[in-house]
């Protein structure tokens, strides 16, 4: 059986084969902590009840090691799952060489190097099992809405999203690039289909280590024909909506497992995302405009006083602390004691510090923002800290958008674009718009942006043939997953990450 479906299996005699995670020993009894990819489960090895072949080899298990363990199944409220197996029989399959991810901290470059043997670890595991639960309730809001799923090529012939990220390889002699977006396909699907998305893997060779950028990355591209950017937007709050109603309901025991406190998803779920155009977001970023009361630069500057002093108290706490361990009198177990406090408060002072250390950079940023450029990652953390839900910014300078959107025709200045912000720093997860329809304001675009006008013939078609208002959206699936799981870095959220710097394992 599967550890998943054990509870159908209370007090009956199955077996469960798996990994050894954990193990300790207390006179007699091996408990072995079991892992089978479907989740884990606590086995109590007794000498009593195994006979002593069985119970030696038990004791030589290492992490890691393979098994297949028959026993029976009872309920133990103390386990996370409120099971447990005492075992009757052990079949070892393979005893693992030593393992090299132990309990122990590990850094993170070493992690990444054995990253095919990470994913084993809980952390790992839950990240995976949360991807996949947001994967079926993205194409179950579609489906459920009548959208059809399409794929796009992965080999093209022209830039989708800028010349500057392009990843060009050799297609029978020809220079071919890897997709950066699906949505110019799309379009063309939605003229055959009406609301369509596509669900696929794009590339983008941006020279960047941030925790927010990948080269290979999965993108969820909906495109709707007759739609403009304000139905738009509320296919995408919807869409967000259902996607994270369902996870939450789906995921409890992972999001446990990552600590993630879910009380503001709860929210999102409920409340209409806030709408504010590009204008008032450049306002409300340089502190020209409060929202309910509170100022973004007097906000991260009292951020930033409070932090300091807590720095300071730390700082007072730790010497105190380290005056009365120098103390000879001082017993040992006290000393330890008072030992292992001050390293705690010295880790505690670390990522104050470090939180401290971003704000001055992000006033500055914010500060010093000229009106027509676009938001980068700090400008976007300054501004969702203003908010708790995830914000829509709509309504951007047409200069610093994608030769495709829609230029609004009573403000030329501007495109019907969108992007959504996700909250507690996380930024952009989504960027859509609608798309332009102006055969002659498209061509204008493609040669202001030294797009080769060929490679472009086939895009402009939809516009000579039966021409109507459309507009789309894509979703970076890794960032969702990072911000819903709440990773540092959006490494952890697929399994095989590709980023500046890192093609293997
Ligand atoms: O904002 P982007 O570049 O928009 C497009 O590609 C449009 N063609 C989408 C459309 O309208 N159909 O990318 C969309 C999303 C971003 O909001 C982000 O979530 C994700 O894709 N994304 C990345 N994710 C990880 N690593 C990267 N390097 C990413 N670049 C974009
Ligand atoms: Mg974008």
């Amino acid at each position: 059986m599967y550890i998943s479906e054990l509870h159908k299996g209370i007090e009956s005699e199955i077996t469960v084969k798996g990994w050894v995670t954990n193990s300790r020993s207390s006179k007699g009894i091996e408990f072995i902590v079991l892992r089978d990819g479907t989740g884990y489960l606590q086995c109590v090895i007794d000498q009593n009840n195994v006979g002593e072949d069985n119970y030696n080899e038990a004791k030589i298990l290492t992490q890691e090691s393979s098994v297949e363990l028959t026993g029976k199944i009872i309920e133990n409220e103390r386990e996370e799952n409120g099971l447990e197996l005492l075992v009757s029989k052990l079949l070892i399959v393979s005893i693992s060489e030593e393992f090299p991810i132990t309990n122990k901290a590990h850094g993170v470059e070493f992690l990444a190097d054995k990253r095919h043997l990470w994913l084993r670890s809980k952390r790992q595991w839950a990240i995976m099992k949360i991807r996949n639960n947001i994967i079926y309730a993205i194409h179950n809001f579609f489906q459920k809405e009548g959208f059809v799923q399409t794929d796009a090529p992965i080999f093209t012939a022209n830039a989708a999203e800028g010349t500057t990220t392009l990843f060009e390889t050799d297609f029978y002699d020809n220079p071919a690039y890897l997709t950066q977006s699906g949505q110019l396909y799309g379009e063309a699907m939605a003229m055959a289909l009406n609301k369509i998305y596509t669900f696929g893997p794009t590339f983008r060779a941006e020279k960047s280590k941030t925790r927010r950028h990948l080269a290979e990355f999965w993108m969820i591209e909906p495109e709707m024909a007759f739609y403009n950017n304000e139905m738009n937007m509320d296919v995408i709050e919807k869409f967000l909506q259902s996607v994270i109603s369902e996870v939450l309901d789906k995921s409890k025991t992972e999001l446990k497992i990552l600590d993630r406190d879910t009380a503001l998803f709860e929210k999102i779920i409920k409340n209409e995302f806030p709408r504010i155009t590009y204008t008032e977001a450049v306002k409300i970023l340089k502190g020209e405009k409060d929202v309910n009361g509170k100022n973004s630069l007097t906000t991260l500057e009292a951020d930033l006083s409070d932090l300091k002093s807590k720095i300071e108290e730390l700082k007072k706490d730790i010497a105190e602390r380290e005056k009365m361990v120098s103390d000879t009198n001082i017993k040992k177990g006290k000393r330890n004691f008072i030992k292992s406090k001050i390293g705690q408060l010295k880790n505690e002072l670390k990522s104050t510090e470090e939180k401290a250390s971003y704000i001055p950079q992000w006033l500055e940023s914010a500060k010093n923002f000229e009106f027509g450029k676009d938001l980068g990652g700090s400008d976007e953390t300054v501004l969702t800290r203003m908010f708790e839900l995830p914000i829509m910014v709509y309504n951007w300078p047409h200069e610093i958008k994608a030769f495709y959107m829609k230029r609004d025709a009573d403000n030329p200045d501007f495109a019907k674009g969108v992007d959504v912000l996700a909250p507690e720093g996380y930024g952009e997860i989504v960027g859509g718009g609608e798309r332009e329809t102006n055969k002659d304001l498209l061509i204008e675009k493609i040669n202001e942006h030294g797009l080769p006008m060929d490679a472009f013939e086939w895009y402009l078609d939809l516009r000579r043939f039966g021409s109507v208002p459309h507009a789309g959206f894509g979703l970076g699936l890794e960032r969702l997953v990072s911000w819903i799981c709440k990773t540092q870095h959006i490494r952890e959220t697929i399994p095989f990450p590709r980023y500046y710097g890192r093609l293997t394992p």
